[in-house]
């Protein structure tokens, strides 16, 4: 049963829709559910200052997505890389153990998110 603050961030997700002009993308799905996101970072001197995510997914990876970029924002890249599943799932009151693999996935887009943002720096494709 989820409780007040994940049916919170399911119903009423943050941050959710595109970013044009994104400094980074990353994505990750889930071969074993399917799940599926692909989230959207904007960069000013090495903090996020504007984060969006798309998602095919269950309600808790909704949810975790919903916290983990509200947690994310306005954090340097470093705070941003520390933040764990435990965090978000800590952040949100709790899951039930089977759900806690949806705080990984969503950990791990953004993971893939920070380093498509490196990437894209030293190489030079943008200037941020
Ligand atoms: Fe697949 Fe939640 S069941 S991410």
């Amino acid at each position: 049963m989820d409780n007040e603050k994940v049916k919170d961030h399911f119903t009423n997700p943050r941050n959710i829709g595109d970013l044009p002009d994104a400094h980074g993308v990353g994505t990750h799905g889930d071969e074993g559910c399917g799940d599926y996101l692909v989230m959207y970072i904007k960069v000013n001197r090495d903090r996020i200052v504007d984060i969006k995510f798309k998602i095919y997914g269950c309600s808790t990876l909704i949810a975790t997505t919903s916290m983990l970029t509200e947690m994310a924002k306005g954090k340097t890249l470093r705070e941003a890389a520390r933040i764990t599943g435990e965090d978000v799932v800590n952040a949100l009151g709790g899951l039930p153990k089977d759900k806690t693999h949806c705080a990984n996935l969503s950990i791990t887009a953004l993971h893939m998110t920070l380093q498509d943002y490196k990437k894209r720096k030293s190489l030079g494709w943008a200037r941020f």
